[in-house]
């Protein structure tokens, strides 16, 4: 095949995919920072090195530990396998949280994109509980101790609570059951519904004409801009951060070893025991608040939020621009910094001066109307505040309500992993 036809063909096979020109604009890394595309790459070397590591992983409580341990010692790379399926793991929930973030930040929800941040959404919760049903496979202290603390957080919803444990442990404890259907979650279902969603997150960004562009004024070259050809300006710059990305991985993969505890002993639990560290700002929160707040009343407000957000804010005027403007930035820096000291306050004063968080049973008023109450009236405060003194948009102000909201989850996830030891006393734990 002569170059020219060699090129024409690589291109036809890719058009699948990409569109064959992009506007240039959309090729700035400061637009998506290539989040989404380092999750794909993830994607597929989590479902590479999970595939290779089916070959010898046993789901059987009797032989799970064991053939960890043999993959560890006996096997060539066994141990770097493990180790890359994990860190690339946990790497995913992180580029997908920051991927949400960008998406977020620079108003990539508008009409165009709603349904798309919808498919996201979904995308996300697979991330999470793809996650969440791998820890448990090691079948070790950590992995068994887990499952159990955060499955028995759901003890305490009302009604349905002790039925959806029973549903996800196949039982009242983790046991051979849960391990099985934890094992063909993580290894089929979650798969193949990650596999199948992607390429409609893909279709619609073509749908929606391509990424969010800023329409600022200021920009010389109107809108969209000048196109170029996705083949090789695109391309390789996709290239370049799947390289990059990978020897990053493997690098962390080569210096640091997945955590493998003693095999799981249902007699005896660690002190502290704590949750995969992505649900840490949930078992905080539950330290704090009524369990019927921390885990139903808050959860199902912020799921609803989220999902709703694309019909309550339109950001197509901004859309692109990060923060929606200058004021918006700065209307988020202040959310960020009120929300730091706001947790880590009340976080204090829970613990060591109001005491609502008594070793006695919770109570409904004291630890989840009052507290609920107060956040719900400083977030209405805060958003009259922040209209009156930056006259600013609905979707300026909205954007800072999210940071307010977002920060509180990240500073209660860093208190739960790294400063809650024995006893879960608030104690530096790094
Ligand atoms: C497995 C998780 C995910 C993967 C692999 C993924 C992948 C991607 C990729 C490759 C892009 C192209 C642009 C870029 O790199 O930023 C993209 C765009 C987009 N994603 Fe995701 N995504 C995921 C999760 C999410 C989540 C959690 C949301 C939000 C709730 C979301 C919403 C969007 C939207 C709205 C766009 C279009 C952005 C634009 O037009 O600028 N995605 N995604």
């Amino acid at each position: 095949m002569e170059e020219k036809d060699q090129r024409k063909y690589f291109r036809n096979l890719l058009l699948h995919f990409r569109p064959s020109t992009v506007p240039e604009r959309t090729l700035r890394l400061s637009l998506t920072w290539g989040l989404g595309g380092m999750a794909v790459v993830l994607v597929f070397l989590l479902i590479a090195t999970g595939l290779l590591l089916k070959f010898i992983y046993e789901p059987v409580p009797g032989s799970a530990y064991d053939s960890i341990l043999y993959l560890q010692s006996r096997v060539p790379f066994g141990q770097l396998l493990r180790n890359l399926h994990r860190w690339s793991g946990n790497a995913l929930i992180l580029l997908t949280f920051l991927h949400f973030l960008r998406v977020f930040y620079t108003g990539a929800f508008d009409p165009a994109r709603r349904f798309n941040w919808t498919i996201g959404l979904i995308l996300f919760a697979a991330v999470v509980f793809s996650n969440f049903t791998g820890y448990l496979l090691p079948w070790d202290q950590i992995a068994y101790w887990a499952i159990t603390i955060s499955t028995s957080m759901l003890d305490y919803l009302p009604v349905v609570g002790v039925g959806i444990k029973r549903l996800i442990l196949g039982g009242t404890e983790p046991g051979t059951a849960t391990l099985m259907n934890f094992y063909a979650i993580h290894t089929a279902i979650l798969p193949a519904l990650l596999l199948f969603i992607l390429p409609f997150h893909f279709w619609r960004i073509r749908k929606a004409n391509g990424l969010v562009i800023p329409r600022s004024p200021s920009e010389d070259t109107g809108y969209p801009g000048p196109q170029v050809d996705a083949m090789p300006h695109l391309i390789v710059r996709e290239v370049t951060t799947a390289l990059i990305l990978l020897a990053v991985i493997l690098l962390i993969s080569m210096f640091y070893n997945a955590p493998l505890a003693d095999q799981a002993n249902p007699g005896l639990s660690p002190n502290p025991t704590k949750a995969p560290w992505y649900f840490m700002g949930i078992q905080e929160l539950l330290m704090h608040f009524h369990p019927v707040f921390s885990l139903l009343v808050l959860p199902s407000m912020l799921m609803v939020g989220l999902f709703a957000l694309p019909y309550i804010d339109d950001p197509t005027e901004t859309a692109g621009t990060w923060f929606r403007s200058r004021k918006g930035r700065k209307m988020a820096l202040i959310a960020m910094g009120v929300s730091i000291i706001g947790t880590v306050a009340g976080v204090l004063l829970d613990e060591f001066q109001f005491g609502l968080n008594p070793s006695g049973p919770p109570d409904m008023i004291t630890n989840g109307l009052w507290p609920f109450a107060i956040i719900l009236a400083f977030c209405a405060g805060f958003y009259l505040l922040m209209k009156k003194l930056f006259s600013a948009t609905g979707s300026e102000v909205i954007q800072a309500i999210f940071t307010l909201l977002a920060t509180a989850f990240v500073v209660l996830t860093v208190i739960g992993i790294w400063f809650r030891g024995a006893g879960m006393q608030l104690m530096w734990a790094g």
